[in-house]
């Protein structure tokens, strides 16, 4: 299996620092963000990685380099524009190939490290086409909530609703693992929220296709570092462990 990071987003709430550095360039403890997840990757045999690169690219290819400090290989792709979470993932097509890959946003901060584990295993075990991370969040607008359905099928998916719409406090956590279909998915995805390719819709024109799409909870500790406020508490965190 393959690894997709997306790394191109502006970071506009976390402005100034990210004026200067890609959000996932921000320090968690003692190494970037998008260092640890790379590092949750690689203890579940994940070594070859694409990073989408886009907003301040040159510093995350200055850090990360070819990945051999951290003992895998990436290859950077670039998205021109940002035009929403589906169409990064999509600019990675060419180097993902024919197989199962992981994607996981290079702005969270997750612990334990293992977290990756379980979901991959449940992928594989039940042969979904897309298996989406979720966890109990108190603010479905900064999520794509789910509507769960039996044997932990996805119904429904929605971008950021608001507390009436949400269908479920389920959402999902930036972590998706996905059979190349969603490729096509993702083609046929038009501009959602805020004009973006959101790849919610991506994943909901999945469902709508009959395609086995199923959620499964992340357990742990898990910060999107996109606030300088979870900024501040992903390292208040760290600094307890
Ligand atoms: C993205 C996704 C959203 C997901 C979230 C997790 O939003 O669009 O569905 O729940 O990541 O962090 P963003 O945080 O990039 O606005």
């Amino acid at each position: 299996m393959k690894g997709l990071i997306p790394a191109a987003g502006k970071g506009t709430r976390l402005e100034p620092i990210t004026l200067a550095i890609p959000k996932e360039l921000l320090m968690v403890g003692d190494k970037a963000v998008i260092e640890h997840v790379i590092e949750a990757m690689k203890i579940v045999g994940i070594d070859e990685i694409a990073i989408v690169v886009g907003w301040r690219k040159h510093a995350i290819l200055d850090y990360l380099g070819s990945g051999e400090r951290i003992g895998v290989r990436l290859t950077y792709v670039v998205q021109d524009r940002r035009s929403g979470l589906a169409r990064a993932v999509a600019s990675g097509e060419h180097v993902i190939g024919n197989g199962s890959f992981l994607v996981v946003l290079g702005d969270n901060f997750f612990y334990p490290k293992t977290f990756l584990r379980d979901i991959i295993d449940f992928h594989n075990k039940v042969g979904a086409d897309a298996t989406i991370g979720v966890a109990e969040v108190d603010d479905p607008t900064r999520h794509g909530m789910i509507k769960p359905g039996e044997n932990n099928r996805i119904v429904d998916i929605i971008e950021k609703p608001s507390n009436e719409e949400t269908p479920s406090n389920l959402g999902c956590m930036g972590v998706y693992v996905f059979e190349p279909i969603i490729f096509d998915a993702i083609k046929r995805t038009k501009p959602g929220l805020n004009n973006e390719y959101q790849l919610t819709d991506s994943i909901k024109i999945l469902i709508e296709d009959g395609c086995k799409v199923f959620y499964r909870k992340i357990e742990g500790k898990h910060i999107d570092v996109g606030t300088i406020e979870d900024f501040k508490k992903a390292n208040r965190f760290f600094s307890t462990l």
